[in-house]
């Protein structure tokens, strides 16, 4: 599949959001057993949401953006499927998301990056801040940042 066939939208219909949380919960919790609903929490009423999607309608990838003050955004829930990673879509989702975050006025753009996803970052412009937790006792993360402006 070539990346140009991919298209980043924002989730609007029940369906839509389903869709993307179900992929959200696939490549994020299912993998280390979380239950159903843990892929959520109490801010995404109030954030940005984002999703790759192929000609089909199939979802591919997520993301999600949330203000963390007038300057700082945080970029949250980021997973693609598994079976396209390596193709091109996290960096479309990340772009789109930057965007997003200059239009609201964001300077810095800072997110929590799985061990694994460390090198993916750093590629988008990301530097390590600091070694910061471990999630479920096996995953450490990384606080990483990029300058927007
Ligand atoms: C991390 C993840 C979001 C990256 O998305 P992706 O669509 O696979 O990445 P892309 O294809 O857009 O890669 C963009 C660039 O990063 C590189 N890259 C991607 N994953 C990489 C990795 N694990 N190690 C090194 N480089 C990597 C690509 O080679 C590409 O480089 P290029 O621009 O020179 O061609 C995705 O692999 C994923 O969902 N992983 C599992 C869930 C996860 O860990 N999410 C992050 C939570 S913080």
């Amino acid at each position: 599949m070539k990346s140009d066939s991919i298209t980043i939208t924002e989730p609007q219909t029940t369906q839509q959001f389903e869709a993307y949380y179900l992929l959200r919960y696939q490549v994020l919790r299912q993998p280390w057993n979380q239950p159903p609903g843990s892929e959520k929490d109490n801010d995404e009423a109030s954030s940005d949401h984002a999703m790759a999607c192929d000609q089909n309608n199939t979802v591919l990838g997520v993301c999600r953006l949330q203000m963390n003050s007038a300057t700082e955004a945080q970029l949250r829930y980021m997973g693609v499927k598994t079976d396209t990673q390596g193709l091109g879509i996290g960096k479309k989702l990340i772009t789109y998301m930057e965007q997003k975050a200059l239009q609201k006025g964001a300077e810095k753009m800072i997110l929590q990056a799985r061990e694994n996803a460390v090198d993916f970052y750093t590629k988008c412009g990301y530097t390590i801040v600091e070694k910061s937790y471990l999630m479920w006792g096996q995953i450490q993360h990384y606080l990483m940042e990029k300058a927007l402006r």
